[in-house]
């Protein structure tokens, strides 16, 4: 066969390929990060070659349904988020920040799957020492004398190494720890490049789907979140996960893409002395405990995360507008919903804000995107602007059209219940046919605040 010469320049940050070098990536404005690597096409050539199977197709009722049994991975949260457990055959890739508990969460999850089978633990990064101290702090070791299957170690990261590896070891689950160390003498030029990780984690997946196995590749993802490398291989796997992290010590798994599940649900840890734990009641992390009067700015709302209800105390604060222009600080909610909210107030009720500058904040650092949330929104700006604090133990939930009407939303009897089991004794939230609830039903924003700020109603 005629050797292509097939090169192109990738860049190390992004993932963006030119055909020539570039001093800088017209991307992602990074400098020098263009590298010469052999182009996917040739990659992908060369891998078929190596794999010279006939092709064939069988009936799909021919097919066993069994193959996509779930495993748990012993810790519930873990299970909500990847849709009800570890589908077998399935790739995950756990990206996060270095330090947010990556190899903690997996090895804790390494743990309860042993049950099912061996589990290889690929570390490139990290000595099998550092893997077994982490172990220990873990509690895991102990168990393991016990019988049973048991968590592989390998500290390689060709993949021609690993590879000889996992025809030993025959895995039902397999934690590559990171993608960002696979390297091979395939696929070009330079080790480390985006195209080599691309290359290797599509053998890996390759390798998991045919033997029945599972498979985890965690990734690594920078401050500024630009997740360069690991974007590229999204698309390659099944679900991807990101581990993100609050100002305190609170941990969020949310799914960005699954294959086998919901992208809604989130898993929220904290970390401790023996690793992840999951946190009983959410709620309590994103509310705050006072006594008496509540300051003003202050409202509670009740969202939905996925499958779960949650209650979360929003803080708004509304300035003198520095600038010209109001502008609105809001990192925990998208910017342009505060600004439709606000402008619904204005319009609505006649409440200046386009003078102000508009801060919003969420208690625990929890982001929110639930539609529920702008009736609470709308009531902490209402509040911070007036300076009327809102009555206390009320929670709030409405999405709200710009025409300022209450909408219906999904699910309001489980926001109730979640409130009352809180202690929240008034509801404010949009009518419902939902039986047997507990709740001031408002139909649009001028209701919503005179129902909430009823004795001082003068301040409209
Ligand atoms: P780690 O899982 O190594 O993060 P990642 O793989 O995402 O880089 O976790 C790192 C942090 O967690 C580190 O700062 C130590 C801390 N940690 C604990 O606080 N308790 C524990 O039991 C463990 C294992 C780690
Ligand atoms: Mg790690």
């Amino acid at each position: 066969m005629k050797k292509q010469k097939n090169f192109i320049f990738k860049c190390s940050n992004c993932g963006h390929e030119e055909p020539k070098w570039l001093g800088r990536c017209p991307e992602c404005g990074e400098w020098n990060t263009l590298i010469e690597t052999a182009s996917s096409d040739s990659a992908a050539g060369a891998s078929r070659g190596r794999h010279a199977k006939t092709p064939y197709s069988y009936p799909l009722s021919s097919v066993d349904p069994q193959e996509s049994v779930r495993i748990s991975s012993g810790i519930a949260e873990f299970d909500r988020v990847l849709g009800g457990g570890i589908m077998k055959r399935a790739t995950i890739l756990v990206g996060g920040e270095p330090g947010i508990g990556k190899s903690t969460l997996l090895l804790q999850a390494a743990a309860a799957v042993r049950t099912q089978g061996r589990v290889l633990y690929i570390s490139g990064e990290e000595s099998a020492g550092q893997v077994r101290m982490r172990a220990d702090r873990l509690g895991i070791m102990d168990r393991d004398e016990r019988g049973g299957d048991r968590i592989e170690i390998c500290c390689v990261s060709a993949l021609e190494d690993i590879k000889i590896v996992l025809e030993a070891v025959r895995p039902v689950v397999i934690i590559v720890d990171s993608a960002q160390t696979l390297h091979t003498d395939m696929a070009g030029l330079t080790p480390g490049t985006v195209n080599q990780m691309k290359y290797c984690s599509w053998e890996m997946i390759s390798w998991a789907k045919e033997h029945d196995a599972a498979l985890f590749l965690v990734a690594h993802v920078t401050k500024d979140g630009a997740i360069a490398g690991p974007k590229t291989l999204e698309h390659m796997v099944d679900a991807v996960l990101y581990f993100e992290q609050n100002d305190g010590d609170c941990r969020f798994l949310r799914a960005a893409k699954n294959r086998f599940g919901s992208v809604d649900e989130i898993g929220i840890f904290t970390m401790g002395e023996k690793g992840l734990s999951t946190v009983e009641d959410p709620s309590l992390l994103f509310l705050v405990s006072r006594e008496g009067e509540l300051p003003s700015g202050v409202a509670t709302a009740a969202v939905l995360e996925g499958s779960r209800a949650l209650l979360v105390e929003i803080q708004a604060l509304t300035a003198p507008a520095k600038g010209a222009v109001s502008r609105v600080f809001s990192d925990r909610v998208d910017q342009a919903r505060v600004s439709r909210i606000a402008a619904i107030l204005e319009k609505h009720l006649n409440l200046r804000l386009s003078d102000q500058d508009l801060y919003i904040n969420v208690a625990g650092g929890i982001r929110i995107t639930e539609v529920g949330v702008d009736l609470a929104i709308a009531a902490a700006l209402y509040s911070a602007r007036t300076d009327v604090p809102l009555p206390v133990k009320t929670a709030i939930a409405g999405e709200l059209s710009l025409a300022g009407e209450v909408r219906p939303l999904r699910r309001l009897a489980g926001r109730v219940k979640a409130g009352k089991s809180l202690g929240f004794e008034t509801f404010i939230g949009p009518a419902s046919d939902e039986a047997n609830m507990d709740l001031t039903a408002v139909k649009d924003i001028k209701s919503a605040i005179r129902t909430l700020f009823a004795p001082s109603s003068d301040h409209a």
